[in-house]
């Protein structure tokens, strides 16, 4: 990865956050801050593509820009903001819209499990999530999007439609590169660790929330599934389970693998899954506490919120004006 480039990532202000998102993507996002030109936002559009309640939606949107900063997301040196309050999301979708092939769109994965969750609702936001994904992306010359493995298809997508584009009219958006972690981007369910943890899996025993108390993470972890082996080491084939809770030690504990196989040498299960949620409550903890000093200073938060959409709609209104003027729409 190249210094000084944009890089930009978003969080959808859903339900409460997991160990997942926090591991795959916040906790890289703090990572990369010294390094590129951050923006992070707060993915209320993508949101409503799954009907909210408003009060809980208005409020989770506070509560994941309080949990950026108190993760440790530097709003001096980052650009954090919510992307509703840059009206230029939803203008370049438009545009990239008529770049996006409908067979494409009924292709994705997430689209086709969001269909089968949500069969009442198949609206059309749900269709064209990812090309308004490929916009927050886009607007920002975005080199570089952190991201879980989950996000992949988004980000190709996001890839194929700026190609697509620069092909068309000439080079206009940088082309975007997805960047995973090295260990955490695919954090599995507790309970069934062949799907992903998930904000909004039907068991919530099989996902830690970050803002979980150490009773509930450890009862959790307690319950987590592994296998009849009684051997703790990584081999995601073959103990998913097992390999998955290792895999959450060693990103929380930031020790390597081999050194978390080594501390549970010889133990057992129920010694290792206590183990790990003690690791996990303990970093959670004062993630919690800041969490909560800052939501008790709206003004604050108001205010980061407020520069961090003057400086993102200040890049994102550059390059839908260059895109206005290349397909066409008259500008005076
Ligand atoms: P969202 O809100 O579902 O998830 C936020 C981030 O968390 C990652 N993630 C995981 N990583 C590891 N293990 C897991 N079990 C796990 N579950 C989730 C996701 O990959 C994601 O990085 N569409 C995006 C939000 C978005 C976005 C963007 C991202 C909107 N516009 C532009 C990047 C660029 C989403 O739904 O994330």
């Amino acid at each position: 990865m190249e210094e000084n480039k944009n890089l930009y990532s978003a969080v959808q202000p859903t339900n409460s956050l997991t160990i997942g998102n926090y591991l795959g993507a916040v906790k890289n996002f703090v990572a990369l801050q010294n390094d590129y030109n951050c923006f992070y936002a707060i993915a209320n559009m993508h949101a409503i593509t799954v009907r909210q309640n408003p009060a809980e939606l208005r409020r989770r949107t506070l509560e994941l820009a309080a949990l950026y900063i108190a993760c440790g997301i530097d709003p001096e040196k980052c650009v954090l903001y919510v992307q509703s309050h840059v009206p230029a999301h939803a203008e370049l979708c438009w545009v990239l819209n008529t770049f996006t092939y409908v067979g494409e769109m009924e292709r994705m994965t997430q689209f086709k499990d969001k269909s089968r969750k949500h069969a009442d609702n198949i609206n059309m936001g749900l269709m064209d999530y990812p090309v308004l994904m490929a916009a927050d992306i886009l607007l920002y010359q975005t080199a570089y999007v952190p991201v879980g493995k989950d996000q992949t298809q988004h980000v190709e997508i996001a890839r194929d439609i700026a190609q697509r584009f620069n092909n068309a009219y000439s080079p206009t958006f940088t082309v975007p590169e997805c960047v995973y972690v090295k260990a955490g981007a695919k954090i599995c369910d507790l309970l069934d660790p062949s799907k992903k943890m998930s904000k909004s899996a039907e068991n919530a025993n099989g996902s830690i929330f970050l803002s979980d108390d150490k009773d509930t993470v450890i009862r959790k972890f307690k319950r987590a599934v592994t296998d009849s082996e009684a051997v703790i080491k990584f081999d995601p084939e073959n103990k998913p389970g097992v390999s998955n809770l290792l895999s959450i030690y060693s990103v929380f504990t930031d020790k390597s693998m081999a050194e978390a196989e080594a501390d549970f040498a010889g133990k057992g299960y129920g010694d290792f899954k206590l183990a790990v949620g003690e690791a996990v409550a303990d970093k959670l903890a004062p993630i919690q506490c800041e969490q909560a000093r800052l939501l008790a200073d709206k003004a604050y938060l108001d205010g980061v919120l407020k520069s961090g959409a003057e400086r993102a709609a200040f890049t994102a209104n550059k390059t839908l004006s260059k895109v206005y003027k290349k397909i066409g729409f008259y500008q005076n």
